[in-house]
C-alpha cells in the first residue's frame, strides 16, 4: 500500500504533491519522491525513510518552479526501502516519471524483454519496468495517455499508476485496477490520489473512478476512458468530511479505517502468490524445498494479537502437512530450553518485525542450527532481515496500537505457507491446494458482507456499554478468535473479558455466569465433525444459566438461531478459514465499546505499537 498524488494547476505543483503525500502518510512512510515538469525536463528527488526526509532534501535543495507534478510515499514491497528504489521511476531517457501502488506481477517478464533490448534498470522494483516501457512508448510518438493505455494492457496484477511527460507540461495521466484512485475537481487545477485527502485542503468536489480505467487531467479538463480509449462515465461526489479527518480518511479512527480496509489487504497479501502454472510462490523463499522437505517440527512463536494468529496457523499446519507444530508465546519459548535442531522451523509472526521477544526468540533459534521464516508487515524490519525466509502481509502501515488488518492477513500468510509446504512435501495435491487458495481469493468479498453488519454490531456496544464483564467462548479455530475478541476488549475498552476454549467451560469457567452476562460465541461451521453441535451444547447451557448469548454463527444455521440473544451472521466458510470472517465483529464491537466509553482507541493507555524491550 502506498500513497500517490498528481497535479496539475497554477500552484507551484512541488507544495501541493508534498501536502498532499503528508495527508497519506498513513498509507505507507518507508519512502517518498516526487517529479516535477520544468522546461522540458523532469526535476525529481526521492528519499529513503519518513516523508520529514525528502522535505529536508528539498529544503536544501529547493526544486524548480513547476505547474506539473507526481508524488509518491511508499510502503515497500518490490525491494528494500532504500533511495533507490523510492519512486517516481523515471523511463531510459529520464523523459517519463512514473510512481506506483500495488504490485505488478508479470513484472520479471516485462523486466527481461526490457534488458534484453538493452536497457538498464537500476532499482529492484516493478515499477521501473513500468517506467521504461511508458517512456518507450511517448518516444514512438504516443501522447501520453495513449501510451498508458498500451502499457496497462500488459500488466497483471493490481495496480495505480500515475505519470508525467517532460515534453508535455499540462497533463498528468493515471491508470487504475484494483487499487485505489480517484480525481480532485478543482478550479483551474486538477489532482489524482490515493486518496481525497491528499487534496482536501484544495477541493471538496471528486471524481470516483472505476476499476480499469485511465484518467488524464489537465488544468481544465478530466477524461477517463477505458484501457482500450473507450470514453467512461464518471461519477462526480461531494466529501463531506474536512481536513481535520484527512489522514484518517473521514474514519473517527485508524483502527476503525484499518477495520474497513481489511478486504482490501486480504486481497493484496493474495496477490502474485501463483506462478504461471498455477504453483504457489512466496516472497523471500531463501530455503530450499530440500530443506522444507527436512523439517520434521515447526515451532511458531509471536507476542500479542500476532500469538493467536499462531494459534490458527497451528491449525492448518498439521492439516494440511501433518507435520507436527507447537506454538508459543515468544518470551516463554526461549526461557524454557526449547528442543530444536538443524530440521526445525521456527516461524515468527511480526506485524511490525521489531518486537524485541520475537526477535530474541529467532536469534535463540538460530543459534541452535534451526531454520528462521518470518511473516512479518513491515519491509526491511529486524525479524525478516535476521530470518532465512519471509512471507510478508502486504497489509499496509497498521497505525492503530491494537492490530487489526495485521492479524487478518497474518492469518492469509500463515494459510499461504502452511500450503506451501503441503505443496513441496506433497501432502496435498495441486488440484487441491488451488481449490483452498480459490477460497482463499472469495474472502475479501466475504469479509466485506461482514463489515456490512458494523451498525448492528455497534448497537450492540451500545447496549452493552455498561456491562461489567465479558466473555468469548470459541472451539477449533474459533478458540483463538474467542481470545483475540477477548483482547481487544480488554486493552481498547479496559474492561475485564476472557476467552475460553468452550469444551472447557464446564471444567470451571461455567462458575462465571450469572444472570445477564454477555457471551459472545463463535459457533463452527457446520460439517466438521461434531464440533458444531458441541458448541450449540455449550450454549445452551449459558443460557440456562441466565447468559446474554451473543452469537456469530453461519447466515442460515437455523439450530442455533433460537439460542441467540443475538445473531451476528459470518458468510459460509470452510471451518480452517473462518477466523478470517469471525474476528471482524469482535474488532468492529471493541472499537465502537472503547469510542462509547470515551478511550482512545488508536493509542490504549499502557500499550506500545512496537514493543522493542524485552
Ligand atoms: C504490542 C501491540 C500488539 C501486538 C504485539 C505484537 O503488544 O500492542 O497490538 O499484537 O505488540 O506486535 P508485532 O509487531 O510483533 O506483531
Amino acid at each position: 500500500m502506498c500513497g500517490i498524488v498528481g497535479y496539475v494547476g497554477p500552484r507551484q505543483a512541488e507544495r501541493i504533491v508534498v501536502d498532499g503525500l503528508r495527508r497519506l502518510e498513513y498509507r505507507g512512510y518507508d519512502s517518498a519522491g516526487i517529479a516535477l515538469v520544468h522546461e522540458g525536463t523532469i526535476a525529481s528527488d526521492k528519499r529513503a525513510g519518513k516523508l520529514s526526509n525528502l522535505d529536508k532534501a528539498l529544503a536544501d535543495n529547493p526544486p524548480p518552479e513547476s505547474s506539473t507534478g507526481i508524488g509518491h510515499t511508499r510502503w515497500a514491497t518490490h525491494g528494500p526501502p532504500n533511495d533507490q528504489n523510492a519512486h517516481p521511476h523515471l523511463g531510459a531517457e529520464g523523459r517519463v516519471a512514473l510512481v506506483h501502488n500495488g504490485i505488478i506481477e508479470n513484472f520479471a517478464v516485462l523486466r527481461a524483454e526490457l534488458e534484453a533490448e538493452g536497457h538498464e534498470l537500476v532499482s529492484e522494483t516493478d515499477t521501473e519496468a513500468a517506467a521504461h516501457l511508458l517512456e518507450a512508448e511517448v518516444v514512438a510518438g504516443s501522447t501520453l495517455t495513449e501510451a498508458m493505455r498500451q502499457v496497462v494492457r500488459r500488466l497483471e496484477g493490481a495496480f495505480t499508476l500515475v505519470a508525467v511527460d517532460a515534453q508535455d507540461p499540462d497533463r498528468v495521466v493515471a491508470a487504475r485496477r484494483n487499487s485505489p484512485l480517484v480525481a480532485g475537481i478543482g478550479d483551474g487545477e486538477n489532482f489524482v490520489a490515493s486518496d481525497v485527502a491528499a487534496f482536501i485542503e484544495h477541493t471538496r468536489e471528486a471524481l470516483e473512478l472505476g476499476q480499469d480505467q485511465v484518467v488524464t487531467i489537465t488544468r481544465d479538463d478530466i477524461s477517463v476512458t477505458d484501457f482500450d480509449g473507450a470514453e467512461q462515465p464518471a461519477t462526480p461526489f461531494h466529501v463531506d468530511w474536512d481536513l481535520s479527518a484527512a489522514e484518517k480518511g473521514g474514519y473517527d479512527w485508524f483502527m476503525r479505517k484499518e477495520i474497513f480496509e481489511q478486504p482490501g489487504c486480504v486481497a493484496d497479501a493474495l496477490l502474485g502468490r501463483h506462478s504461471a502454472r498455477g504453483r504457489l510462490q512466496l516472497d523471500e523463499m531463501r530455503l530450499s524445498d530440500q530443506d522444507l522437505r527436512d523439517v520434521d517440527k515447526v515451532i511458531v512463536v509471536a507476542c500479542g494479537t500476532a500469538f493467536y494468529a499462531t494459534m490458527v496457523a497451528k491449525y492448518a499446519i498439521e492439516h494440511w502437512t501433518r507435520i507436527p507444530c507447537e506454538v508459543e508465546l515468544a518470551h516463554e519459548f526461549r526461557y524454557r530450553d526449547p528442543i530444536l535442531t538443524r530440521d526445525t522451523l521456527v516461524v515468527a509472526v511480526s506485524q511490525s518485525g521489531e518486537t524485541a521477544d520475537t526477535l530474541m526468540a529467532i536469534r535463540h533459534a538460530k543459534a541452535q542450527g534451526s531454520k528462521v521464516l518470518a511473516i512479518c508487515n513491515t519491509n526491511g524490519a529486524t525479524i525478516p532481515r535476521e530470518s532465512d525466509a519471509v512471507i510478508y502481509t502486504h497489509a499496509g502501515p497498521e497505525i492503530g496500537v491494537a492490530s487489526t488488518k495485521g492479524f487478518m492477513t497474518q492469518l492469509v500468510a500463515s494459510y499461504l505457507l502452511a500450503l506451501y509446504l503441503a505443496q513441496v512435501r506433497g501432502t496435498k495435491f495441486g488440484d487441491e491446494i488451488s481449490q483452498i487458495v480459490g477460497e482463499l481469493e472469495q474472502m475479501p468479498q466475504k469479509v466485506g458482507r461482514v463489515l456490512e453488519q458494523a451498525d448492528a454490531v455497534n448497537a450492540l456496544a451500545a447496549d452493552l456499554a455498561e456491562a461489567r464483564s465479558v466473555l468469548f467462548l470459541g472451539r477449533h479455530t474459533g478458540f483463538p478468535i474467542a481470545l483475540e475478541g477477548a483482547l481487544k476488549l480488554k486493552e481498547l475498552a479496559y474492561m475485564h473479558a476472557e476467552g475460553f476454549a468452550a469444551g472447557e467451560l464446564k471444567h470451571g469457567p461455567i462458575a462465571l455466569i450469572e444472570d445477564g452476562l454477555p457471551v459472545i460465541c463463535v459457533v463452527p461451521p457446520r460439517g466438521r465433525d461434531q464440533l458444531h453441535d458441541k458448541m450449540l451444547s455449550g450454549i445452551q447451557e449459558i443460557r440456562a444459566r441466565g447468559a446474554r448469548t451473543i452469537v456469530l454463527a453461519e447466515e442460515d444455521d437455523e439450530v442455533v438461531r433460537p439460542y441467540a440473544d443475538t445473531f451476528i451472521s459470518l458468510p459460509k466458510v470452510p471451518t480452517l478459514l473462518q477466523p478470517l470472517v469471525a474476528v471482524v465483529p469482535l474488532q468492529l464491537f471493541a472499537c465502537e465499546l472503547a469510542t462509547l466509553k470515551g478511550h482512545d482507541v488508536d493509542q490504549p493507555r499502557n500499550l506500545a505499537k512496537s514493543v522493542t524491550v524485552e
